[in-house]
């Protein structure tokens, strides 16, 4: 997978991939990601990509001449599958928006800035729009690093135990179970007996139901989800 991402701040990107899961798959060429400055693109002075909005009101806009610029040039040497914008009011990312992510070849992350990006850009370039929650960051960069965390993981090779992805909370709309290591005594608190009785089938019910339990306590919509299955 190739994930080409925009940012005017590239500095700011570089660590997520520098480290642990996401640098063992970039070394393993299970991922390409590319950190590309927009300011790279301009062709304005003092390499500026924002102005004031038309109109009025506080902050700053990217504006479109170096988008197109930069999206022209990447795709002139390959094709894409989307083109993804991280705004806060784009649409909520969940377990299934980074599956089918996952599934994909080539993709683009265009990361969002203070007051957005011109809409000429939503609407002609992006095809997805992407919030990883409720709330306003100063800048799309952290979500775009969230999201390109939640993807690499999952491409086929990332993860040591193959089957570890498959048992993370979400991927079957339920929380994950709880989990203990060593020691199984620490200040009179006890390791459930189950985990170490070493009875397999035991444990995978007990992990289902605690799974269940703790949904159903935290995320009840969840659990409702997962009873009309
Ligand atoms: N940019 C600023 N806030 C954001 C959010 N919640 N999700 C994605 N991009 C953002």
């Amino acid at each position: 997978m190739r994930i080409d991402i925009i940012t005017i701040h590239p500095e700011l990107l570089k660590s997520p991939f520098e480290h642990s899961i996401l640098k063992r798959a970039i070394e393993k060429k299970v991922v390409e990601v590319n950190l590309i400055d927009l300011r790279d693109y301009t062709t304005y002075k003092h390499n500026q990509v924002d102005d004031y909005a038309f109109g009025g009101g506080a902050g700053m806009v990217l504006m479109i001449e170096p988008i197109a610029n930069c999206l022209k040039a990447l795709k002139e040497k390959n094709t894409y599958d989307e083109i993804i914008y991280t705004s806060p009011d784009g649409e909520l990312l969940q377990q299934s928006t980074c599956n089918y992510f996952s599934t994909l070849k080539n993709i683009i992350v265009l990361c969002g800035h203070y007051k957005g990006v011109d809409e000429r850009v939503r609407e002609h370039f992006v095809t997805k729009e992407i919030s990883i929650g409720d709330y306003v960051l100063s800048g799309g960069e952290l979500a775009a690093a969230v999201l390109c965390d939640g993807i690499i993981r999952l491409l086929p090779g990332v993860l040591n135990d193959e089957t570890s992805a498959l048992t993370d909370s979400f991927q079957d709309d339920l929380l994950a179970p709880p989990v203990y290591t060593r020691p199984a005594e620490y200040n009179g608190w006890k390791v459930p007996d189950i985990l170490t009785s070493g009875h397999t089938a035991n444990i995978e019910k007990w992990r289902h139901e605690k799974s269940l339990e703790r949904t159903k306590e935290r995320r009840p919509e969840l659990y409702n989800k997962y009873g009309k299955k």
